[in-house]
């Protein structure tokens, strides 16, 4: 059996779509494509990862799981290599910005490609609105806290138009906005102090601090609706 996984890769496991075909890219020890297909969720993944000591742990523990002919290895750059079969991939533990960066580089791979879930815990407005450039809208969102970081996991699904995102909902995720869960409202809690003390730190350019001004502004207004001020 694999490793348990930690409260994060569990929500993201989560948001994978039964019977999805998996790329899981920076995949590290693939703690990920393992366990879901060990709980029978999905029943092939392809594992990537571009450094050779990630590349021979998964390889190891996909041996050890005795899933060798359910998860295909590839040692590779981001999304250069997915199967023409994937139609789900997640990006996790690399950074949004890095996701983003290694989504855009190949278009071509993503026309069978309908769901796309990654976990930033920064950098959130510019992943939803590059994504969601690609072709994408967001379907669902689950925030999770560990380590005392709050990551926003998104799951993208392929759509005709994508949507126009408010600003608050680039920075706050639609569907987090609309269920309002009180681990949502913590971190809103938590931006709002932040962006706080930015504003009472030395003075900012005139257009940040317009825009951290909104930002403080929709956070209250968010904590209003959750009835947290
Ligand atoms: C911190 S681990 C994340 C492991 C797992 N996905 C998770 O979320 O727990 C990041 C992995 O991404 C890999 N990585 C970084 N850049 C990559 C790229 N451009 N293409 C493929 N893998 C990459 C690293 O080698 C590393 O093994």
């Amino acid at each position: 059996m694999g490793k348990k996984l930690s409260k994060r890769l569990q929500a993201i496991a989560d948001l994978v779509p039964a019977g999805a075909f998996l790329a899981d890219v920076g995949s590290d020890h693939a703690y990920l494509p393992i366990s879901l297909i060990e709980s029978g969720k999905i029943s092939y993944a392809q594992a990537i990862d571009n450094k050779m000591g990630p590349f021979l742990r998964m390889k190891a523990n996909v041996a050890e799981a005795r899933l060798e002919s359910h998860i295909v290895l590839s040692r590779s750059d981001g999304i250069s290599d997915i199967r023409p079969d994937v139609n789900c991939i997640v990006l996790a533990g690399i950074g949004g910005l890095l996701a983003c960066d290694l989504l855009e580089a190949h278009p071509e791979k993503l026309p069978s490609v309908s769901h796309i879930i990654v976990d930033p815990h920064r950098d959130l407005r510019s992943v939803r609105a590059r994504v969601s450039a690609l072709g994408y809208e967001i379907e669902d969102e689950k925030m999770v806290r560990e380590d005392k970081i709050y990551y926003s996991i998104i799951r993208f699904k392929k759509c005709a138009v994508p949507p126009r995102y408010s600003d608050e909902q680039l920075n706050f995720g639609p569907i987090l906005i609309q269920r309002m869960e009180p681990i949502f409202l913590d971190f809103i809690e938590e931006q709002r102090k932040k962006v706080n003390a930015l504003l009472n730190g030395p003075a900012l350019p005139k257009e940040r601090r317009a825009y951290v001004l909104r930002v403080y502004r929709s956070c209250s207004k968010l904590l209003k609706q959750g009835g947290r001020l």
